[in-house]
């Protein structure tokens, strides 16, 4: 038998509950040994219910009780998840968690510690949910040089736009629904304007790239500007706006960033839609491989933990983790990355059609459907300070979006 402690009973906390009593016996099988689960912290009581009796509040109980091998951290936020965490691997305790602030935070540390202790500290859920990734290239790609990766990365963000575009929803009501699914961050603030899956490009990028990619330094923006009217000029040209966050190689260096972008139907994320996540992953030897699923969401991410669980179990002892240095890796200049741009200007008229050919040469304008007193193209590609130092001459740029079509 192995015993292990819930941190949290929360939207992820109780669904890990709910899929090790749902598939018992499978898991167990899997596992060769009993999975019991003899802990659950947590701030509040849970009278009358089925997890009452396992409800404890203070820490110290779980983390000095020898019989604990595995620990299982669903509360999110960096602390006290920190110090628990760190407790747990310098005690003998594997990890298993779905909290990307921690990983992105802290996962280099984390990972020489439990690489040193004999332990493992595993984080699937931490990145797309339910969709296996950090096995992967923990394990499967790892005869590849990742050249790049890019990703739907944040499920609220996706279905969001979703909403908006295919359905005509407004944006705060798209979100609120998005909260009452459990998809949505508490402060969903993190969602919107990019932070979450800013912390998940940087996981990806720390674990394929083997150095610490430091998420502070990555290039951000959210969703938060786009509006109906860019998905009509999106529709004409066939293409969806999608939240991403890239990586990628370039030379010696790695470029990083996320942003919302127009994609077409020629894009491997195109039809992510929804709560859906997809990243494509890029390798030397393999090409494109793609991976496709839930990205949040009570149960999609509680498989990912509990198949960590799994993964624990079956590895007492042996450490089984790639680590990534705590150096950290330097990213190039963004401002260097060459997009094509889709820019909006709030006037049409003769002059300002002279100015933009001025400023930027040819361009593809672009027209929308009952849009009017606006005039919007897509430049050629060219570097983002380029665009910048150009667009500053422009006034009255109502929008722009970068473009892969
Ligand atoms: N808020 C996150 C998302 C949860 O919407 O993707 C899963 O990490």
């Amino acid at each position: 038998m192995v015993n292990i402690a819930v941190l949290g009973y929360g939207t992820v906390g109780s669904g890990v509950v709910e899929v090790l009593d749902l598939n018992r016996d499978s898991i167990n099988k899997r596992c060769g040994r009993e999975i019991n689960l003899k802990y659950i912290l947590d701030l509040k009581e849970f009278p009358g219910t089925p997890i009452e009796h396992k409800v404890v509040h203070d820490y110290n109980i779980i983390v000095n009780d020898p019989e604990v091998q595995i620990i299982v951290e669903v509360m999110g936020g960096v602390e006290p998840a920190y110090s628990f965490v760190k407790e747990a691997i310098l005690k003998g305790k594997s990890v298993c968690t779905s909290n990307k602030e921690l990983v992105a935070k802290h996962g280099a540390e984390l990972l020489a510690l439990s690489k040193e202790r004999n332990v493992n500290f595993l984080f699937e859920a931490s990145v797309g949910g339910g969709i296996p990734i950090i096995r992967p290239l923990n394990q499967s790609l790892t005869a590849d040089e990742i050249e790049e990766i890019t990703g739907i990365l944040n499920g609220t963000t996706n279905y969001i736009l979703t909403k908006m575009s295919e359905e005509g929803v407004d944006f705060e009501s798209a979100l609120k629904e998005a909260q009452a699914k459990g998809y949505a961050e508490r402060n969903p603030e993190a969602d919107i304007e990019g932070y979450d899956a800013c912390r998940k490009i940087a996981i990806l990028s720390s674990l394929a790239f083997g150095m610490q990619v430091d998420f502070e330094d990555i290039y951000t923006e959210g969703i938060s500007k786009i509006t109906d009217v860019d998905f009509k000029y999106a529709k004409e040209l066939g293409a969806r706006v999608k939240l991403l966050g890239t990586s990628r190689k370039e030379g010696e260096g790695v470029y990083a960033m996320v942003a919302p972008m127009m994609i077409n139907a020629n894009h491997p994320l195109y039809c992510v839609n929804d709560v859906f996540n997809g990243i494509s992953v890029r390798g030397n030897v393999i090409g494109d491989v793609m991976f496709y699923g839930s990205g949040a969401g009570k149960l999609p991410t509680a498989s990912a933990v509990v198949a960590d669980v799994v993964d624990a179990t079956k590895h007492l002892g042996t450490n089984i983790m790639t680590i990534w240095s705590s150096k950290k890796l330097d990213l190039l200049d963004v401002k260097k990355a060459s997009h094509r741009f889709f820019v909006r200007i709030g006037k049409d008229n003769e002059e300002i059609k002279e100015k933009v050919s001025q400023i930027f040469g040819r361009v593809q304008v672009v027209k929308a459907k009952d849009v009017t007193n606006e005039y919007a193209f897509i430049t050629d590609s060219m570097a983002e300070e380029e665009y910048s130092e150009k667009a500053a001459n422009l006034t009255d740029i109502v929008s722009m979006i970068r473009v892969r079509l």
